[in-house]
């Protein structure tokens, strides 16, 4: 059982005029056996640090710090070799299904592609496929449709689905789910995280789960890290039930089940550099060493938290 371990990991984007510090100095654990969610608002750089775990960040991107799977750093392997760990080691749902799926290949054969069997044996092992898209609720005959379908001929929740199906085909020991719920109705999602829940308990070692649904997150997830501009600001498991770090409160305060009570501020735009805590503007606990000096990771046995308040 491999737990992915990340060591001040970075990634910049260079843009025009300057940078953006879309993962900022994360040091964190993923815990082999577990499903971790990590949550935070769009833009908070969840897609980009899974990316990162998948060796799938465009070449413009300066990546730093250390990944670890087991004995390797993700981060040293050959183009080649992080193929390899991504076929046999880490599967992912993309958060975009045309990340994907190819345009101009129908389906079913992508799906054979994904579960590594020859497509030209169609008849007898097709069926594994067809399987594998009924318990992602589609039914047989919807299943066969959607295995002889183009992309485009399905719908966008259609879409979501089979690429769901792809991600847990290879039977990576891991899976990155990126919203894998975006767009389903609410039958269709419960329908996902019981699927994922199962894959979890019988085949996958450990998942990632990027989510903007706090409410599932708590629900399906043993552990989550909140991420807040690129930084993880707090992990645990029972980071939704106790928030500790004033963004996590703040985030939890905002569900409509607690009245929809909006956070002030917003976050640092891309790019924009801080000298203490990037929370501290919007903090309503700000100290006078928070906008001056940022703070560590503390941590005990309930998780991990950056933030002052806990030192
Ligand atoms: N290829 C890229 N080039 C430049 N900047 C990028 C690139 N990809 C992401 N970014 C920037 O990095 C930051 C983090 O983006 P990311 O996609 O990880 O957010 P996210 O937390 O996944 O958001 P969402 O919840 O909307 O999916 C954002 O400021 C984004 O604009
Ligand atoms: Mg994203």
């Amino acid at each position: 059982m491999e737990d992915i371990r990340l060591e001040n990991l970075a990634v910049r984007f260079p843009v025009k005029g300057g940078a953006v510090d879309a993962v900022d100095q994360v040091s964190v654990t993923f815990k082999s056996g577990e499903i971790t969610g990590i949550i935070g608002e769009s833009g908070c750089g969840k897609s980009v640090l899974g990316m990162a775990v998948l060796g799938l960040l465009p070449t413009y991107a300066h990546v730093s710090g250390e990944i670890w799977l087991g004995e390797d750093n993700l981060l040293k392997l050959t183009p080649r070799q992080m193929r390899t760990i991504r076929g046999r080691k880490i599967g992912l749902i993309a958060q975009n299904p045309g990340d994907s799926l190819n345009p101009v290949r129908k389906a079913g054969g992508q799906l054979m592609e994904a579960l590594g069997l020859n497509t030209r044996e169609k008849s007898c092992r097709s069926a594994d496929a067809r399987r594998l898209l009924e318990d992602f609720g589609f039914s047989g005959e919807q299943a066969v449709r959607v295995l002889k379908s183009y992309p485009f001929q399905l719908s966008g929740g259609m879409q979501q689905r089979t690429v769901a199906a792809m991600g847990i085909a290879s039977g990576a020991s891991w899976i990155l789910a990126d919203e894998p719920s975006k767009g389903l109705d609410e039958k269709l999602r419960e329908q996902m995280y019981e699927t994922l829940r199962k894959v979890k308990k019988h085949h996958a070692n450990g998942m990632l789960m990027i989510t903007h649904d706090i409410v599932l997150a708590e629900t399906l997830c043993d552990s989550v890290a909140v991420m807040y501009s690129g930084q993880i600001v707090e992990k645990g498991n029972s980071v939704i039930k106790s928030p500790r770090h004033p963004y996590t409160k703040g985030l939890i305060a905002s569900l409509p089940s607690n009245g929809m009570n909006a956070m002030k501020g917003l976050a640092p735009a891309p790019g924009e550099e801080l000298k203490g805590c990037k929370f501290a503007p919007r903090c309503p606990y700000t100290l006078p060493k928070c906008m001056k000096k940022r703070p560590e990771i503390y941590k005990d046995e309930s998780g991990m938290v950056r933030c002052f308040l806990y030192a």
